[in-house]
This record gives structure tokens, sequence and C-alpha cells, in this order.
């Protein structure tokens, strides 16, 4: 693929002269192999049908549904200094659906208008599309110029028709082009017919377009299709969807945060061990350094990383016949990812004949919608403004694309998640730096999130261990469910949105007991795995998740508090374990199993854990100390 390439997609109402306008841009162009036109001309007066420009893409598709040549969903057209290349047929089936899915990424497009009828019902629903894409280069081809007798007037009245409209959803058209398809007026060259017109001719007004900025220029996004193992070789394969690697290159992967340099460039059927690859690359690397890396963790250089999210703001282009409703669940997949996602709000439907927005509680079928996805587990994303590749996601219900949408906000813009409502505030940085603090202590600050089922032993265990630790010398600190809940969180239940409030604010609180230098340990249900989830995000690498596993009627045998007894008698609502859910961790640093084991073995378990991660060596100490 060259730089200099544009794709185009054409949109419009059924009937507004989309194939035609496509099939005469070909012939035009001089894109056809000699002798093309002639053979369908023929083919149409011995079937006695009036030739048409259109039927040019039919035969196009014919061919490519019996695999004979050009691929109709990518036409090339010949054009000054570069190639345009008009990208899916606009009578393919599957047009609309590609657009939302990416399948059909375009640099611009044209929307095509019939000078007849004007704007009609897909007219809205295509431009509505289009902003909804980011597309910012357009041309609105007025066509069927010489059915109304190439008049300025009705040009007129229909580009300020067309404006009105796009004004409306805040699109610009670069350029109104007025046309004739049909008769291939004003597409390659200004058309006699129209002398009044000194804009430019179609190919023209496309010329002064440019391709998006190349993907490999922007920054790395490598998500992970799969880990090999080959011999005692770990290959971690994946296409690179944006920016370039080169070995020697560290990589941190999200959402877990971990960190390893690239060893080798993995080639297929190549003499020479690759050193690099860019942005279309499918690869296969391996890592200096052991890191957990599954299908659907993220490869980013440091600094530039994508978003750990566990929610959304998209827009949303619904396609499914079912509607979409609030509450409901179905499966989102971004780039490699796949997570479940319940749709906790619907914040407008917009209405797309008359782009009014209302609130409603289901979005139908052919809408268009600003929802909020709660995800259950945590995914790499970027906004679709950031990186188009990483910013789109389809959900799908079994093996259908239900709906496609562009990710307009991660988590941390969807409000309670943190970002600061005000923007007027100025972050100020401490003058000491962390490993000061280490370096007087003798060991690192950290989080051990200890989470698990009431009465699982999670604050017998913490309290305990706190204990021996300050005993040590240690600085540490516990900060447990029902002591928080007296003071800080007094003023939250049990409801899941009460409980994720609960689990963001110690969440933020034990990170900062962590940046002060202090191992500090949690004792919370923390029952929502996207809670805990968002907590580890905060800094993934100071965060070590603990599930001190009992199940259920075990701590319903134990019931130090008598609330199990209560609680199966229904006189506490949303219980853990009873009448609300308990989602284990799936990939916690450490297991511990309360269960037929004592409270000493417990502790000296996670004493040993937390050894081994946070006391600095000898030779540490004196490096963090300098
Ligand atoms: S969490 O779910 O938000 O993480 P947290 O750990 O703060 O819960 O508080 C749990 C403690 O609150 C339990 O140990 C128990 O003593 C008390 N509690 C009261 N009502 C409930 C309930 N409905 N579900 C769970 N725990 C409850």
């Amino acid at each position: 693929m060259t730089q200099s390439q544009l794709r185009i997609v054409i949109v419009g109402h059924v009937d507004h002269g989309k194939s035609t306008l496509v099939g005469r841009l070909l012939h035009e162009t001089g894109s056809l192999p000699d002798g093309r036109v002639e053979t369908i001309r023929a083919a149409s007066e011995k079937r006695g049908v009036a030739f048409e420009w259109a039927f040019l893409l039919d035969a196009l598709q014919a061919e490519r549904d019996q695999g004979i040549t050009i691929d109709s969903t990518r036409i090339r057209l010949k054009t000054p200094g570069r190639e345009t290349v008009v990208i899916d047929a606009p009578g393919h089936k599957e047009f609309l659906k590609n657009m939302i899915t990416g399948a059909a990424a375009a640099d611009a497009a044209v929307l095509v208008v019939d000078a007849v009828e004007g704007v009609r019902e897909q007219t809205r629903r295509h431009g509505y599309l289009l902003h909804l894409l980011g597309m910012t280069q357009v041309v609105v081809a007025v066509n069927k110029m010489d059915a109304v007798g190439w008049s300025q007037a009705r040009f007129d009245e229909v580009s300020a028709e067309v404006a009105g409209f796009l004004k409306g959803i805040g699109l610009t058209a670069t350029h109104v082009v007025p046309l004739s398809a049909y008769v291939g007026a004003n597409l390659t060259a200004r058309a006699d017919q129209m002398p009044w017109n000194d804009g430019p001719a179609l190919v023209e007004a496309l010329a002064s377009f440019h391709p998006q900025p190349g993907l490999a220029d922007m920054p790395l996004r490598f998500p992970v299709q799969d880990v090999l193992k080959l011999d005692e070789r770990r290959i971690v394969v994946g296409r690179i969807e944006s920016g370039r690697l080169r070995v020697g290159d560290e990589l941190v992967f999200w959402p877990s945060g971990k960190a390893a340099r690239v060893a080798t460039i993995e080639g297929w059927n190549q003499a020479a061990p690759a050193i690099g690859a860019a942005a279309g690359q499918s690869v296969g690397i391996t890592l200096d350094d052991h890191i957990f890396v599954e299908r659907g963790h993220v490869a980013s250089h440091g600094l530039a990383s994508p978003c750990e999210c566990t929610a959304l703001r998209a827009n949303l282009f619904w396609l499914s016949r079912e509607p979409l409703t609030v509450g409901s669940r179905w499966r989102l997949r971004l780039a490699t990812a796949e997570v479940w996602a319940e749709v906790a709000a619907i914040e407008k439907v917009v209405d797309v004949e008359d782009l009014s927005a209302a609130n409603a509680t289901q979005v139908e079928r052919n809408a268009v919608a600003e929802v909020l996805l709660r995800l259950r587990g945590t995914i790499a994303a970027d906004t679709f403004a950031d990186n188009p590749r990483l910013g789109r996601f389809v959900l799908v219900d079994g093996h259908d694309v239900a709906g496609g949408g562009i990710v307009t906000a991660t988590d941390l813009e969807t409000g309670r998640q943190g970002v600061p409502k005000s923007t007027n505030l100025f972050p100020v940085g401490h003058r000491a730096p962390l490993e000061a603090r280490w370096a007087l202590n003798g060991h690192r600050g950290g989080v051990i999130w200890l989470t698990g089922l009431s009465a699982s032993g999670k604050s017998t265990i913490a309290m305990e261990a706190e204990h021996q630790l300050l005993r040590k010398g240690r600085q540490v600190y516990v900060l447990d469910g029902d002591n928080i809940r007296q003071g800080l969180n007094a003023d939250l239940g049990f409801s899941p949105d009460d409980r994720a409030e609960n689990i963001r604010r110690v969440g933020e609180v034990a990170h900062l007991f962590a940046q002060a230098g202090i191992i500090v340990i949690t004792a919370f249900i923390s029952p929502y795995r996207a809670d805990r989830d968002r907590v580890r995000a905060i800094r993934p690498g100071n965060f070590h998740e603990v599930y001190i596993k009992a199940d259920v009627e075990e701590c319903a045998r134990r019931d130090p508090k008598g609330l199990y007894a209560r609680a199966l008698r229904g006189e506490i609502p949303e219980f853990t374990g009873v009448s609300a859910p308990y989602e284990e961790p799936e990939t916690a640093e450490m297991v511990i199993e309360t269960l037929g084991r004592s409270v000493e073995h417990s502790v000296a378990a996670l004493l040993d854990y937390i050894d081994r991660s946070f006391v600095l060596k000898a030779g540490e100490a004196a490096g963090v100390g300098g």
C-alpha cells in the first residue's frame, strides 16, 4: 500500500446514483481495461436492456463472487498524482456494517444527493454516520443535474438544504459539486453545461484531500492474538495496528502493566531476522522476560500507553433486530480483546430524520445512540480520536455483529472515576523521590489487596500480618471494610454502585498510603472484578491482589457476626454470597485457601510474599538511597 493512496467511501440515499457514479468514474478516469465498457454494452443489448454505468459494478461483483478478478470492495481509480480507492461497493450488502466496524476505514467521503429529490432519509442517516466516524473530508455530489436542466437555482436550493442538514450534525462539506454521473459531466473536468459553476470537478475536489496520517507514525498498538509455545520459547503473535516496534524496545502490556523487552522478531520464510516491524504487519516476537501475556493484551511503548478501561462512553450504531436495552449484556470485541459489556445507560438516542435527541430506554435497529457501557473486566482502549484502531469496537450476539461503535471517552472520563471536575488544577511534584522513602524504611510501599467473602478470614489475616510486620519494623497499615464504613465511607451501602464507590475511594487511599512508602493491607469483600481492576489500574505495578478463599458454605458455618444466618432469613438484602454476587479473581497474584488451615499458616504465607516483593535487598537499598 502506498502512502499517497486516498481511500474514499461513497454514500447516499438509494437510487441517488452511487453505483452509476462509481461506474462512470471508473470509465472517465481510464481505470478500466480496454474494451470492458463495450463488452458490457454488447451484453446489455443482447439482453434487450438499456446500458447502465452501474452494470460495471454488477459485473465486478459477479466476477468477485466467482472468484475471478478484482475485489469489488476495493475499486481502484487512476487519479492524477495518486490512486483513489473506493472502499466497498455502494450496493454491497455489508456496506454499512463495514463502515461501522472499521473494515472500511476511509480517509474521505462522497455524499451523493439527487438534484431532483434533495435530502432523503438515507442522506441523513449516512451523513450522521460520517459525523459519527469523525469524517472531516466530505464532498457533497449533487447528482443528476441533467435532470434539472443544469439549473443553478435548483443546485443552490439543494446545496442550501444539504448544508443546513450537515450543519445540524456538526459536519461541514469541504466542497459541494454539481454533476451528472449519467452524462459524465463535472467528474474529471469542468462541465460546459454549467458555465455558472466555478467550483472544482469531483476528481479535483478529491485531489484536495489528504490521506490520514500513516498508522505507522502513530504510537505503538500491538494487540496480542495468541502466545505460541515453541520448545522453550514463547512467541507473542499479533498484528501491529499502529506504530512500530524494534528489537530491544521495552514494551508494556496492558491491562497488566507488565513490561519486557523485545528479544527477537520472528520471521516466517525470511532469510535474515527482522529488527523492526510496523503498522499493518503481522509478527511474532519473543521477550527477554517471562511476564504474563495473553490474547487481548495490547503492547505499547511506555509513555504513550492506551487507557485501561472498565467502562466506555461510545457512539453506537445499532444493527440487530433485537433492540439494545439498559441492563442488557453483550460480548464486546475491541482489537483482540473480548469482554462482557453491560449497557449502564443510554444517554441519548438520535433520530437521524430530524436529529432530535431523545431519552429512551432502548435503541432500535439502525438507530444511533450515545451509550455508557460497563465492562466485566479491564481492556486496553483509546478514544477513536486518539487512535482509530483501538477506538472502535463491535458488540456481538453469538456470531453476529449486533452493533458497532466508536469510543468517545474511557472510564476516566465517565464521572465518579477520578477525573477532576475542575480544569483549574495544577498538580505539584514531591521533592523527595519515592525511592528515598523506601530507603528510609528498608522496603517498598505497595497495596496488598485482600478480597474474599465475608468471614473468609480477610480481617483476621490482615490484622495479624500487620502486627507481625510492625514487630519487624515495617511501615504498615490495615484498611478494613467495617472500619472505613464508620467514617470515610459512612454514606455508602451495599448496592453495586455503592460498593464500586467504596472500593474506588479505598483504592485511592490505599495507593496514597503506598506512595507514602507504606505497606497497606486492605480487607474488603470487593466482590466485583471490574472494581478491583480499577484499583489495580491506578498503579498496576504497586497492586497485589490476594484472594482469601473460602467457599460460602464454610463462611456461613463460621458466621462470626451472625450475618449469614440473618441474610439467609432474608433480613439483610444484597448480602454477598447469599443474595449478591462474588466474582472470584482471575489474575490474583496470590491465593490463600483458608479452609482447613490455621490463621498462622495463612499469615506466614502472606508475610513470605510481602518479604519477597517489598523488602529491599542490600544492594538495592544502597542504590535507591543514593
Ligand atoms: S464491599 O462489598 O463494599 O467490599 P466491605 O468489605 O466494605 O464490602 O464491607 C463488608 C462488611 O460489611 C461485611 O464484612 C459485613 O460485616 C458488613 N455487611 C453488612 N451488610 C452487608 C452486605 N449486604 N453484604 C456484605 N457485607 C455486608
